[in-house]
C-alpha cells in the first residue's frame, strides 16, 4: 500500500518553511490504518522486538503506540507533556524542529527489568525520541528500539538516537 498517498502535505505549518506531514488523513482511512499497524507489528517481529511495554509520546505517539501495544500483547505507557500526569514523574527537556518542550513519565510506569519499544508517528530532529529514551533509562528499563511511521531523513534524527534497531515505514 502507498502510505505516502494517504499522508497529506501542508506547507508552512505550524511555521513558514515547515512542510507538515499530516497523518490525520492516514488515520481516516480504514485500510491505511490497518495496514500501518500490521506493518509495524510485522517489522517488529522480523527484528525480534517483542516488548513488555510500548511507550508512546503525546500526542501523536498515542495514536499508533496504543493499537501496536494491543496487537503485540504488550502494555502501553504514555509519555506526556508537562503537568498532565497525576502521580510522581521524571521529567526531561528537549528541542523540537520548531521549538522547545519537556516530557514526563510516571516514576512507577515500568519495572527496571522490563523491555520497552518507543513509538511515535514521526522522527524529525530525533529530540523527542532521544528525550524519551533518556527518561526510560532513568527508570532503568531496557529500550529495545524505536518505531516510527514517518522519518524525515534530511534532519538526521536517527543519528542522535542510541545504537538500537529503528523502524520507519515512510521516508521523506
Ligand atoms: C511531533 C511528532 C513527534 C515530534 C518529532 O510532535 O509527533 O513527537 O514532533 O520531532 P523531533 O524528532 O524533532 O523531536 P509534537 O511535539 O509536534 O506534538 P504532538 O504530537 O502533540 O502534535
Ligand atoms: N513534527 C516535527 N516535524 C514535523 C513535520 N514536518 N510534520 C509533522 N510533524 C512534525
Amino acid at each position: 500500500m502507498d502510505l505516502k498517498a494517504l499522508i497529506r502535505d501542508i506547507p508552512d505549518f505550524p511555521k513558514p518553511g515547515i512542510m507538515f506531514r499530516d497523518i490525520t488523513t492516514l488515520l481516516n482511512s480504514p485500510e491505511g490504518l490497518r495496514y500501518t499497524i500490521d506493518s509495524l507489528v510485522e517489522q517488529c517481529q522480523a527484528k525480534e522486538l517483542m516488548p513488555d511495554h510500548v511507550v508512546g509520546m503525546e500526542s501523536r505517539g498515542f495514536l499508533f503506540g496504543m493499537p501496536l501495544a494491543y496487537q503485540m500483547n504488550a502494555g502501553f505507557i504514555p509519555v506526556r507533556k508537562p503537568g498532565k500526569l497525576p502521580a510522581p514523574v521524571h521529567r526531561v527537556e528537549y528541542d523540537l524542529e520548531y521549538g522547545k518542550d519537556s516530557l514526563e513519565i510516571h516514576q512507577d510506569a515500568v519495572a527496571p527489568h522490563h523491555r520497552v519499544l518507543i513509538v511515535d508517528d514521526l522522527i524529525a530532529t530525533g529530540g523527542t525520541a532521544k528525550a524519551t529514551a533518556e527518561l526510560l533509562s532513568q527508570l532503568g528499563c531496557e529500550v529495545l528500539g524505536f518505531a516510527f511511521i514517518i522519518e524525515l531523513v534530511a534532519l538526521n534524527g536517527r543519528q542522535c538516537l542510541p545504537d538500537l534497531p529503528i523502524i520507519s515505514l515512510v521516508e521523506y
